[in-house]
């Protein structure tokens, strides 16, 4: 775990992007036995938005790619390396990410998806900083993109009401001159625990027949109170250590972007790190836990609307099946 040694890494542009159709807390009440109410105050959701039945995951990833290489001015020909982190691809094999590098013309780039639950998006970009700040390559795209509308039960109010779909994307480099400089990052599994969020079916442990079709075994499974309880637990002492070992006391923090998936969460472990609340981008109540996007998205916005201003150190974590979880320091 710490310091990125190596060769400067760059953050150049950030994008992101979100379906049209916006889906309410009062829609959903009339879905599941709901109320929004319930909704805001267990978990912070307003609402969430939801891909039209001719979006793909690609495509989303395709528009929030867009809009970070845009802002940047980096030509997909330039890229060596794309990286989705995702956990709904529009099919098994191929992955999202060779799509993407076709969609987008990066004729002289690798690709390859990155799937570690809603740590996805942190584990793609450990992954693209690593190979930036050894020399494998200059210039990587990092997108994570999820459509989950189409994995999850839409007649369990445990699950369905938590999620949405949407994008992230961060463009990396080794410039100098761009939005932020990577400091350190560190990735954590405790696969002791990979029965707490599932997809069951459809796969080698259990092949799709009609039986795990009527079982709903194709469809989000998750023990919501037992992630709440191990998030809790295990990310404040993670999270104050990970500070530690990189020098970085976390009164340093300007920014604290956790995973987007529960406000309660990351009041919680703000609470226990004596952080104040005012410190951490939240846009949850907008979009929902859109997995492996949520940090992506949250640091787009957070620049965009002018929170993270130069000089600013910004820590970004997330945790997710597996259960992995993972945090990364970068000055803006
Ligand atoms: N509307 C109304 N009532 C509901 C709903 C709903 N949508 N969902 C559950 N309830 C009921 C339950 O049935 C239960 O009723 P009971 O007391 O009569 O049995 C009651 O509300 C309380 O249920 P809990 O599960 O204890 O509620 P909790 O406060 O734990 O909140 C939640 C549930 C929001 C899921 C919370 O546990 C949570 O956020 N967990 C973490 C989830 C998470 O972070 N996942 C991230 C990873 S996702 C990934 O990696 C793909």
């Amino acid at each position: 775990m710490g310091l990125l040694c190596g060769r400067r890494v760059s953050i150049l542009g950030t994008g992101m992007y979100v379906p049209e159709n916006v889906m309410t807390n009062g829609d959903l009440s009339r879905i599941v036995e709901t109320s929004d109410e319930w909704i805001r105050e267990r978990t912070g959701i307003t609402e969430r938005h939801i891909a039209a039945e001719n979006e793909l995951t690609s495509d989303l990833a395709y528009n929030a790619a867009m809009e970070a290489l845009q802002e940047c001015g980096i030509d997909p020909e330039e890229l060596d390396m794309i990286i989705v982190g995702t956990n709904t691809p529009d099919t098994l094999f191929p992955g999202v990410a060779p799509k993407l590098q076709g969609m987008l013309g990066a004729s002289k780039s690798g690709a390859n998806d990155i799937q570690a639950g809603c740590t996805s998006c942190i584990n793609s970009l450990v992954m693209a900083s690593a190979g930036i700040a050894s020399g494998l390559w200059d210039t990587v795209l990092v997108v994570g993109a999820e459509v989950l509308s189409r994995i999850l039960d839409w007649n369990d109010r445990n699950t369905c009401v938590l999620f949405g779909d949407g994008a992230g994307a961060v463009v990396l480099g080794t410039k100098d001159k761009g939005k932020g400089t990577v400091l350190s990052c560190d990735l954590k599994s405790d696969g002791n625990r990979h029965d707490l969020i599932t997809l069951p079916g459809g796969l080698v442990e259990n092949p799709a027949s009609s039986e795990t079709i009527a079982r709903r075994l194709h469809y989000v499974h998750m023990k919501g109170n037992d992630v709440f309880k191990f998030v809790i637990r295990i990310l404040p002492p993670y999270l104050k250590d990970f500070c530690v070992q990189t020098d970085i006391p976390s009164e340093e923090i300007d920014w604290w972007i956790f995973h987007q998936a529960n406000l309660r969460i990351m009041q919680s472990v703000l609470k226990r790190l004596g952080v104040s609340q005012e410190k951490s981008i939240v846009n949850l109540d907008k979009y929902g836990n859109t997995s492996a996007a949520s940090t992506l998205m949250a640091l787009h916005e957070g620049y965009k609307n002018g929170k993270i201003k130069e000089k600013d150190k910004v820590l970004l974590t997330s945790f997710g099946s597996g259960m992995t979880y993972g945090a990364l320091i970068f000055q803006a």
